[in-house]
């Protein structure tokens, strides 16, 4: 199947940010299997380079030294092009985050309501910050506390409920 072709005004990457549970990861696989790009989830590289899941790293090591491995890593990137970056996240809770994604591509951020993240998130136990935790009150509030982080950071905010997976990825193709 042919690909259709990206055009990103010069910029290489594509940095997918936004709360749990508001489709990073699903996208940017949709991207990836249909619009031909490479597709990164930093979660899951951090998961790996440390080889430990990340509640773990979490529990051992504490939130702060997560932190520092999500810049190392980021700040790794910036010789790829043609990726789409499923971003942890707090990622843009961080400004040298924020340049370095702006740095090497689009930030593309995924939001969507707290009820919708309850829902995506009820089942999993994979992220520490909300264990013990799953209302939607307590989403809501983190949410609110990042919400002018993630718009700062945005190139492009997109609501993502209620929709297919497939129309986002057109419609981020479309912005591009
Ligand atoms: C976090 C989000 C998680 C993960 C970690 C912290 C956050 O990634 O990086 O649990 O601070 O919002 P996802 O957004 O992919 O769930």
């Amino acid at each position: 199947m042919q690909h259709p072709t990206l055009q990103m005004n010069g910029k290489k990457n594509i940095f997918l940010i936004g709360f749990m549970g508001a489709g990073k990861s699903t996208i940017a696989r949709c991207l990836h299997s249909h619009h031909g790009m490479e597709w990164l989830e930093m979660d899951k590289e951090i998961e790996k380079s440390e080889g430990m899941p990340i509640s773990e790293i979490f529990r051992r090591k504490g939130e702060e030294y997560f932190r520092e491995l999500e810049t190392g890593l980021l700040l790794s990137l910036e010789s790829r092009s043609n990726t789409v970056v499923s971003c942890g996240g707090g990622v843009p809770l961080r400004s040298c985050n924020v340049e370095a994604m702006k740095r090497s591509g689009i930030v593309v951020f995924l939001t969507a309501r707290p009820e919708t993240i309850l829902e995506r998130v009820k089942d999993s136990h994979d992220r520490p910050l909300l264990e013990g935790h799953k209302d939607v009150e307590y989403i809501a509030g983190l949410l609110s506390k990042r919400l002018e982080r993630y718009q700062a950071a945005a190139d492009v905010q997109i609501a993502t409920d209620g929709r297919r997976t497939a129309e986002i990825a057109e419609e981020i193709c479309a912005l591009l």
